[in-house]
C-alpha cells in the first residue's frame, strides 16, 4: 500500500454521462482517506502530450456528481500519432510530479494507456463508453443512461408511428456493436432491431414488414445501430449503403458512420409503399445527467481505481463482473470489442416480439 500520492486524471474519447462522478470519487476519496492531491489533464491524452493541466480538489468537485460531460474536457488525441508523443507523455508525468495516472476511457484511450504502461507509465484504467463495447467488464458506465434515452425515444416513436400508420426508423449510436440498439429495442418493443454484428437484407426486412402490416399491424418501429450493414446489392451489383463515409477519420483511424436510418426509411418506403420516417438520436445519447445506476457504477469504479493506484496495481482496469467491481489487465480489456450476445439478440430481440 502506497502512502500519500499525487494522482493525474484524464478523460479521453467520446464523452459520456458519469465521467464527472468518477473524477469526483478519485479526488474526494483520495483526499479524505489518503491525503492525496489530484491533477486533471485537459482534453484527454492531449493534456499529457501538450502538458496542459488543472489542479483538482474536493471543493472543485462539489456538485459535479450529477453533471453530464467532463469538467476536464476530452478529445480523440492519440499519444502515438506522432513519434515523440509517448516521450512527451512521460515528460508531463514527471514534470507534474505525479505518482500515478487514472485514465478514464474506452478502447482507444485505454489501448493507449496499455501501450504507455508497457513504456513505464504507472496507469490504472476506468472503462467508459455509451457503446458498452469494452471487453473485460460486463458494463461500462454511460451505457445505462444511453439506453434510457434511446428507450424513451423508441417509446415516443411508437405512439406517433401508430397514429400515422407509419414505419419509424430510429438510428442509435453503435459504430461496431449493437448493445444500445438491442437493449433499447427490447425495452421499447421494436418490431426490428438491426446491429453491426449481423448484416441484414433490406429486401428480407421489407418482406417481414409486409407480412406484419398485412397481418393487421399497421405500424412498425425499427431500431438500427449506426454501424449496421445491409448486404443487398443494387441493380448494377454494387453494395447498398456500404459503411463508407466522406466525413473523415479520427487519430485512431475510425471513420464517422451514420446515415443508415435515412437510407433505410427511404428504401422501405420505396419498396413497400409504407410511409416511413427516420430519426437520428446522435449525441443526445451522450449528453446530460447520468442515471442513478451510472452514478453509482461510476462512483464504484472511481473508488476502486483509487484503491488500485494505492495497491500499485498499474496496468489494470477496474471492471464489473458478476456484480462485483474488481480489476482485469488492461491488455485483456482492449484490442477486441465486446460484441452483442447473439443468443440474446436472436431469442429475446427477435422480430416475433415487436
Ligand atoms: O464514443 C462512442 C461513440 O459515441 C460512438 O457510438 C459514435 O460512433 C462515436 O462515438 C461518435 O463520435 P464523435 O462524437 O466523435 O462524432
Amino acid at each position: 500500500m502506497m502512502g500519500v500520492m499525487r494522482i493525474g486524471i484524464l478523460t479521453g474519447g467520446g464523452d459520456c454521462p458519469g465521467l464527472n462522478a468518477v473524477i469526483r470519487a478519485v479526488v474526494v476519496a483520495g483526499s479524505a482517506f489518503y491525503g492525496d492531491t489530484s491533477v486533471g489533464l485537459v482534453d484527454g491524452w492531449y493534456g499529457m502530450v501538450e502538458n496542459r493541466s488543472v489542479e483538482l480538489n474536493p471543493e472543485r468537485c462539489r456538485g459535479i456528481l450529477t453533471q453530464g460531460g467532463t469538467i476536464l474536457g476530452t478529445s480523440r488525441t492519440n499519444p502515438f500519432a506522432n513519434p515523440d508523443g509517448p516521450d512527451r507523455v512521460l515528460a508531463t508525468f514527471s514534470g507534474l510530479g505525479l505518482d500515478a495516472l487514472v485514465a478514464i476511457g474506452g478502447d482507444d484511450t485505454l489501448g493507449a494507456a496499455n501501450r504507455l504502461h508497457q513504456l513505464g507509465l504507472p496507469v490504472v484504467g476506468v472503462p467508459k463508453t455509451i457503446d458498452n463495447d469494452l471487453s473485460g467488464t460486463e458494463v461500462t458506465f454511460g451505457f445505462d443512461t444511453a439506453v434510457q434515452i434511446a428507450t424513451e425515444a423508441v417509446d415516443r416513436l411508437q405512439t406517433t408511428a401508430e397514429s400515422h400508420h407509419r414505419v419509424m426508423v430510429c438510428e442509435v449510436m453503435g459504430r461496431n456493436v449493437g448493445h444500445i440498439a438491442v437493449h433499447a429495442g427490447i425495452a421499447g418493443g421494436a418490431a426490428e432491431i438491426l446491429i453491426p454484428e449481423v448484416p441484414f437484407s433490406v429486401e428480407a426486412l421489407c418482406d417481414r414488414l409486409r407480412r406484419r402490416h398485412g397481418g393487421g399491424r399497421f405500424f412498425s418501429t425499427i431500431v438500427v445501430a449506426e454501424g449496421a450493414v445491409p448486404i443487398d446489392e443494387d441493380e448494377s451489383g454494387r453494395e447498398l449503403g456500404a459503411r463508407s463515409s466522406d466525413k473523415g477519420a479520427d487519430q485512431f483511424g475510425h471513420i464517422r458512420v451514420g446515415g443508415i436510418g435515412a437510407f433505410l426509411a427511404g428504401e422501405i418506403e420505396r419498396r413497400t409503399g409504407f410511409e416511413s420516417r427516420a430519426t437520428v438520436l446522435g449525441h443526445i445519447q451522450r449528453g446530460g445527467t447520468p442515471t442513478a445506476y451510472d452514478r453509482v457504477l461510476a462512483t464504484r469504479y472511481g473508488t476502486e481505481a483509487l484503491i488500485a493506484v494505492h495497491d500499485g496495481a498499474f496496468g489494470s482496469m477496474v471492471a464489473l463482473n458478476s456484480g462485483r467491481v474488481g480489476r482485469v489487465p488492461l491488455s485483456e480489456a482492449t484490442g477486441r470489442p465486446k460484441t452483442v450476445d447473439l443468443q440474446l439478440y436472436r431469442d429475446v430481440a427477435g422480430p416475433h416480439l415487436g
